[in-house]
């Protein structure tokens, strides 16, 4: 097995977890983790937030043994409250802080915040230095190939933050004008790699254990991270894992899948800040269908999804489901 070494922390050479706001939670992240996710990120935390102790963005940044290696990521505009956000952040023993500047969401980029910074590098430098000053852990920064087509910056901006410090790059294939559309660029993470020695961590669109190969291979990535292909699938985690160990991957079948599926929402049900079924069983809706999505059967359900409001309802939906696939 090849290691990766971000500052001092050691990571396996398999497949990462992307930080997804909403998505990858505390439930989430332990599950992936589990099934092989070598690395972890948590959702994307507030600067200010963290600075005026609003609670909610606290919870965010709890790290729990099973989530290790785990970084806390935040994000911000402003150099001091990054630092101060960053001291807040070492109080919940994160391995690593990430700074987000790639997020292409108006709420972050109209406060000069996420991929903004990708206009503003002498800012994003500052931020780097600033968290850095007093993080003690190593400090990476998750960024996209630029801000549109007309100005794609990557490397320069990689270089930028290399000399300012970091430890490590994420980088996502995409323009922040592109959101989610199109297909993420590789060449632009290969050219990124290329010009920097810090390790560089590879994202967007691997859906497979071919398209993680792929990531390695077309680009000399140090690392893949894998955010949406985990959808409902933590098992591309371990599939990814076996590859690499060597050892036979055993696909799940359907009633592992229900399995896991019921497993998850007991995760969710046990997280502290979900502490009522009724607000576990909303957010455990999504993730539901998604288990089912692809499935015989799966679209009928996917209403059935978004009515649960009991782990006991959940239990009747995956028998309903396993007892349609046996009569189809
Ligand atoms: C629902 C959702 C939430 C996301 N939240 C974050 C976030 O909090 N921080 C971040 O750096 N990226 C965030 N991202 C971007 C992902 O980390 C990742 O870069 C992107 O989804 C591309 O990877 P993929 O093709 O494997 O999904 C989010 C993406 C999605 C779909």
């Amino acid at each position: 097995m090849e290691y990766v070494k971000i500052g001092n922390v050691k990571i396996k050479k398999t497949a990462a977890l992307a930080p997804m706001a909403s998505v990858a939670d505390r439930a989430y992240r332990i599950l992936c983790s589990e099934y092989g996710a070598c690395y972890t990120v948590s959702e994307l935390v507030s600067a200010k937030g963290l600075c005026y102790s609003d609670k909610k963005t606290a919870e965010l940044c709890t790290v729990t043994e099973k989530e290790r290696p785990m970084a806390i990521q935040i994000f911000g505009d402003d150099p001091e409250f990054m630092k101060s956000a960053a001291e807040i952040c070492m109080k919940y023993s994160p391995d690593i802080i990430d700074i987000n500047m790639g997020c292409p969401v108006p709420k972050v980029v109209n406060n000069n915040s996420g991929c903004a910074l990708m206009k503003d590098s002498q800012r994003a430098a500052e931020i780097v230095r600033a968290v850095k000053s007093v993080s003690g852990v190593p400090v990476t920064v998750k960024f996209r190939k630029g801000w549109s087509s007309n100005s794609v910056n990557a490397v320069e901006f990689a270089e930028m933050l290399e000399n300012a410090g970091a430890d490590a790059l994420t980088i996502h294939g995409r323009t922040k004008d592109q959101m989610y559309s199109g297909k993420a660029d590789r060449n632009i993470i290969k050219m990124v790699k290329q010009a920097v020695k810090i390790p560089v961590i590879g994202n967007g669109d691997i859906d497979s254990l071919e398209s993680c190969l792929d990531m390695y291979n077309s680009t000399g990535c140090d690392l893949a991270m894998i955010g949406r292909a985990s959808y409902g699938n933590p098992f591309i985690f371990r599939e990814i894992e076996c590859y690499f160990e060597n050892t036979e991957y055993i696909p799940p079948d359907i009633e592992k899948r229900m399995e896991i599926m019921l497993y998850h929402i007991k995760l969710i049900l046990q997280q502290p800040e979900k502490n009522n079924e009724q607000r576990a069983m909303k957010e455990a809706r999504k993730h539901a269908s998604w288990y089912m999505k692809g499935l015989y059967g799966a679209a009928a359900f996917r209403a059935k999804c978004y009515s649960l409001e009991t782990y006991a309802d959940a239990q009747r939906l995956a028998e309903e489901f396993l007892q349609l696939q046996q009569n189809k």
